[in-house]
């Protein structure tokens, strides 16, 4: 344990939080819109380097963009590494990404106010794009620097703008082609923990303010488009119409009997109709569909019938991201077991970069932060800010086991 009474990281967890709170608010909404390679992005790294060079750590940026903070001496290998993500879900809540990085700043600075002199070097990383909110693939920062994902298939990705990732990496004014899997950003990590908001009610049914994640559920993202014909809404019978928009509302109703059948769940929370007119026919319709389940297999029959029934209505379903089932490293769970012996154990049905990291071999675990509402991907998202520190202490607990040797 750090055994201190915790004054540095309290001030600092403030502080930062404070300095985090306006930037991609929305004040219509109180949500956050914070999507990848805008100003407000822009805004948000500008943030984390100064944090950085404010306490005099290496500011490096890999291959993907991913920004990482590093305090102790570069030659030794690997460190250690925590961290989350900046950006947001459209009008997403204040804790989801940001509440892993402050509280990872604030660890570092309590075991500095505590002299402890880390025997590896701690990293802190940012990582991009975690939502996938504007280019449609969550986790791309991760997912490209472990190769999950091929740099063509990420500079492809289009906005809802129909601006791939190339063009928006070349606004921002980066070289699309040094993107790319990054071997030598990765040696680095010999661990990495990330701490987060719980994005459920878990924490609450167990009264306590911090677990230790175990594992994710495989989860995926499918797209899927609705041929239509475009016509008049006052002169064409109903028995003449060929409406896309039919085809996508039958197939949101076949999703929710198929999750339930499978004891998954599955969401479609983003639609484009063309041409978009009140009074026309829609020519297209487009539905993503997000779907998960602690069972792979049950999955992936959920999504084969969605597929039939949305094949009737002669639409294509193409997948855009699968994620499997991650089981968080089992020596890693144990020592932060050790750290903090009364923490329960957590799995999540939410996807986090740690998943990815878990996924390409490197020891990962996850810390989770109770949330009094239990509601995550809206502003409701909470936690109380006593829950926050102790999140805070208990990550400064495991770095500095962690990084003792
Ligand atoms: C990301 O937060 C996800 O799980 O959708
Ligand atoms: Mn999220
Ligand atoms: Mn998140
Ligand atoms: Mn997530």
């Amino acid at each position: 344990m750090t055994g201190s009474d915790g004054r540095a990281s309290r001030s600092s967890f403030d502080r930062q939080w404070a300095d985090l709170g306006g930037i991609g608010r929305s004040e219509e909404t109180g949500g956050y819109r914070r999507y990848a390679l805008t100003g407000v992005d822009h805004t948000l790294r500008e943030w984390f380097a100064g944090e950085a060079a404010a306490r005099g750590l290496e500011l490096t940026t890999d291959r993907m963009g991913n920004q990482w903070a590093w305090w102790g001496d570069p030659d030794i290998t690997p460190g250690i590494v925590t961290g989350s993500h900046l950006d947001s879900v459209p009008d997403g809540g204040a804790y989801d990404g940001p509440l892993g990085v402050v509280s990872a700043f604030a660890a570092l600075d309590q075991l500095r106010a505590e002299g402890f002199v880390p025997a590896r070097p701690l990293g802190i990383v940012n990582f991009s794009d975690e939502e996938g909110a504007r280019f449609g693939v969550a986790c791309a920062g991760s997912r490209v620097i472990t190769g999950a994902m091929t740099p063509e298939r990420a500079l492809g990705l289009q906005d809802g703008e129909g601006v791939t990732m190339a063009e928006a990496l070349r606004s921002a004014g980066r070289d699309p082609h040094t993107i790319g899997s990054d071997p030598e950003t990765l040696k680095r990590i010999g661990a990495f923990v990330e701490l987060h908001v719980e994005q459920g009610r878990g924490l609450i049914d167990l009264g306590q303010p911090v677990a230790i994640g175990t594992d994710i559920w495989p989860h995926g993202r499918w797209r899927i488009d609705f041929p239509g014909e475009a016509n008049h809404a006052g002169t064409t019978r109903l028995t003449d119409r060929h409406d896309a928009m039919i085809g996508l509302a039958s197939t949101v109703l076949a999703a929710r009997s198929a999750a339930s059948m499978h004891g998954c769940v599955a969401t479609v929370g983003k639609t484009l109709l063309v041409p978009g007119g009140v009074n026309a026919i829609p020519s297209a319709a487009t539905a993503w569909l997000d779907g998960r389940g602690a069972d792979e297999n049950a999955v992936r029959r959920m999504v084969t019938e969605i597929t039939t029934a949305a094949g009737e209505f002669g639409a294509e379903v193409g997948e855009e991201s699968w994620t499997p089932t991650t089981r968080f490293d089992a020596g890693l769970i144990g020592r932060l077991q050790e750290v903090l012996p009364t923490a329960p154990l957590l799995g999540t049905g939410a996807g986090h970069d740690a998943g990815i990291l878990a996924t390409a071999g490197i020891p990962s675990a996850m810390l989770f932060v109770r949330n009094p509402t239990g509601i995550s991907h809206s502003p409701a998202e909470h936690a109380d800010r006593d829950d926050c520190l102790a999140g805070v202490e208990a990550l400064t607990a495991v770095l500095a086991e962690l990084l003792n040797c």
